[in-house]
């Protein structure tokens, strides 16, 4: 008897060390907000009513809430994800790895990590209103409002000066589709992680974002400050090599040429491994209603479908 018990006991004792609990979160915020803002702390404890016991992180790059909003604006992409990658490494809770969030900027960021360290491994990426193929250009003018349109000039031309490829959080994810050339030779990150570059392919970017479970691209319907609103799905826009200044604002302001993914260079020759995920079922193309970021309750179906799974963790 004594020694069923305990041969009961001896079967048992690998499931008592297995823990279960939901996958782990790291939420990566927008630009203008901070990680432990009011709306950021609420999403949390929202998050937390559809998967009790998650644990979530939130992406800082300052601990300060001032000076971590500033460093949505200002700073060095590239040397902030590596000092995410290494807050990251050092979460004791994350290290079976986790799903990401991200919001808006946020979203190409945690791509970024994902596609440079991934250690802790990603396993469902999903980015609202994220500006992959980045953003084509500043808010639009009217048509033949001639001062506006040079000051729209002025500033694409600074955009690829190193100062602000060092210093200008958007500038660095700025990809004119009429200057190409220079957006390839002077930015300092967009080309990096899309693998734009061919002398600079990385063959470990492609390997690593092939490799998620996942990754769930949401466009805002009526996304106005994100140009074109359709980068959240991978798509750029199209510029014919003639169009002046001015045929393109009128452009602009009535129909957009876009190219979607599935046509863009980087997704048929897989320089970043899009195109093996999405074969493999792993690209997810989904919408909110509304404009940039109005979330609403749409993020709710998708933080119950893609993140929190029960896992078991060996201790
Ligand atoms: C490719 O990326 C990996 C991960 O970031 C890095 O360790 C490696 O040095 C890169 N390789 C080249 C040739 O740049
Ligand atoms: C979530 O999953 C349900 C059930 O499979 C499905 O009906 C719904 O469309 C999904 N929603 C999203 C946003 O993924």
């Amino acid at each position: 008897m004594a020694l069923t018990i305990l041969l009961i006991f001896v079967l048992l004792l690998p499931i008592s060390l297995a823990n279960f609990s939901p996958r782990p979160l790291v939420l990566w915020h927008g630009l203008g907000d901070s990680y432990a803002s009011p709306g950021m702390l609420e999403f949390t404890s929202m998050i937390k009513n559809v998967h009790p016991n998650i644990f979530i992180h939130s992406v800082y790059i300052e601990e300060e809430l001032d000076k971590d909003r500033q460093a949505g604006f200002y700073g060095n992409v590239n040397r902030q994800i590596d000092l995410v990658a290494e807050q990251l490494a050092e979460i004791p809770e994350l290290r079976v790895g986790f799903d990401g969030v991200g919001f808006s900027q946020g979203g190409q960021f945690l791509r970024a990590y994902v596609e440079r360290y991934n250690s802790p491994p990603v396993h469902n990426l999903l980015t609202f209103g994220s500006q992959h193929m980045g953003i084509s250009d500043i808010p639009l003018c009217r048509p033949f409002d001639l001062i506006c349109q040079a000051a729209r000039r002025a500033t694409k031309q600074a955009v690829y000066s190193s100062w602000a490829q060092a210093n200008l959080v958007q500038a660095q994810y700025f990809r004119d589709p009429a200057n190409l050339e220079t957006y390839l030779t002077a930015s300092s990150f967009l080309p990096s992680i899309n693998n734009e570059d061919t002398l600079r392919r990385n063959g470990t970017y492609s390997k690593n974002l092939a490799s998620l479970n996942a990754l769930v691209l949401i466009m805002f319907t009526q996304d106005k400050t994100v140009v074109p609103k359709e980068s959240s799905w991978f798509g750029s826009e199209v510029v014919d090599d003639f169009s002046s200044e001015v045929q393109r604002g009128f452009r602009l302001t009535s129909s957009r040429s876009i190219v979607p993914m599935h046509l863009q260079p980087l997704y048929v020759e897989d320089w970043i491994g899009l195109r093996t995920l999405n074969e493999q079922g792993g690209v997810i193309f989904d919408i909110c209603e509304g404009e940039h970021m109005q979330i609403g309750d749409c993020w709710e179906a998708f933080v119950r479908n893609w993140t929190g799974e029960i896992v078991e963790n060996l201790r």
